[in-house]
């Protein structure tokens, strides 16, 4: 595997190439990004894989400096993946200028969920998901589901402005309770960690619900919320959409997805399940 952190090696390291599938990540790899790199493989090669925590994507006061940096861990998992090139840019790399031109997503997906707690946050995702397909110009792009908005944006990204670029998802991996994959589970406490699971557990009770005919959405969604927050979790939201427009769900929505993000202590979690009203979830 070859490691590059300029855009000019790795357009010497694409040069010629046509059938790329990128993988972008911020480090601090775990199982669930490894699955991601497994799937371009089959999607695409060579496999891109990039790792660059983004500012832009952050709020003041939210956990840019103190977000894991791991690049040798990392190197070392994607090796093992089989994945051909890491992109490492730091952030002058990335941003050699102000980034004052940007992608700012429509406020239908910006302002909702996440995006009403976190601002700007998926206008920087955007942005430099936008930049990364300039500069790798894959044929082929992965991201997982655990950021399930984020892929909405992404796709809708691609969709308006006609990238040629094929957008694949990849399933959540879980902890043995259940728990999704993500780097911030490192920022959890003892206590914390033996908590968070219940986020996903109450996810999955609102699905079990209107699988089982339910359709007071909101009353589902609030006392999953009730009893996360009886429990000392600080809510931001517990929504049930529909999947594939990410708007409120409808008796006529066939696929659905309920999601939530809450806060355990200084650590903010989300997760979702999406699952059909017809078959298994
Ligand atoms: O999902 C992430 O890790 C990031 O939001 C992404 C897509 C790499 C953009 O910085």
């Amino acid at each position: 595997m070859q490691a590059v952190h300029t855009v000019a090696e790795l357009r010497t390291a694409l040069a010629g190439q046509a059938g790329t599938a990128l993988v972008p990540t911020m480090g601090n790899l775990h199982a669930g990004h490894i699955s991601l790199v497994e799937l371009a493989k089959r999607h695409g090669s060579p496999v891109v894989a990039s790792i660059f925590v983004n500012p832009l994507q952050f709020g003041p006061g939210e956990d840019f400096e103190r977000y894991p940096r791991t690049l040798a861990a990392d190197c070392e998992k994607l090796a093992g993946a089989g994945c051909d090139i890491v992109f490492a840019p730091d952030v002058a790399e990335m941003y050699p200028v102000p980034q004052t031109f940007t992608v700012q997503p429509p406020d239908s997906l910006a302002n909702d969920l996440c995006g009403a707690f976190r601002p700007g946050h998926f206008s920087g995702v955007a942005t430099v998901v936008l930049k990364l397909f300039n500069l790798v110009q894959p044929r082929v792009a992965v991201f997982g589901k655990k950021d399930f908005q984020q892929l909405r944006v992404i796709r809708e990204l691609v969709r308006q402005f006609n990238l040629p670029i094929d957008i694949e998802a990849g399933e959540t991996l879980r902890e043995a309770d259940g728990l999704a994959m993500s780097s911030r589970n490192a920022y959890l406490g003892a206590p914390e960690r033996l908590q968070a699971p219940m986020l996903q557990r109450e996810l999955a009770a609102v699905a079990a619900a209107v699988r089982a005919g339910e359709r007071d959405f909101e009353a589902l969604c609030d006392a999953a919320g009730r009893r996360l927050k009886m429990a000392g979790w600080r809510v931001d939201y517990v929504a049930l959409r529909d999947a594939e427009t990410l708007l409120a769900a409808t008796r006529a929505s066939t696929r659905l997805v309920v999601l939530g993000a809450a806060w355990l202590g200084s650590t903010r979690l989300i997760d979702n399940l999406d699952f059909g009203l017809d078959g298994p979830a």
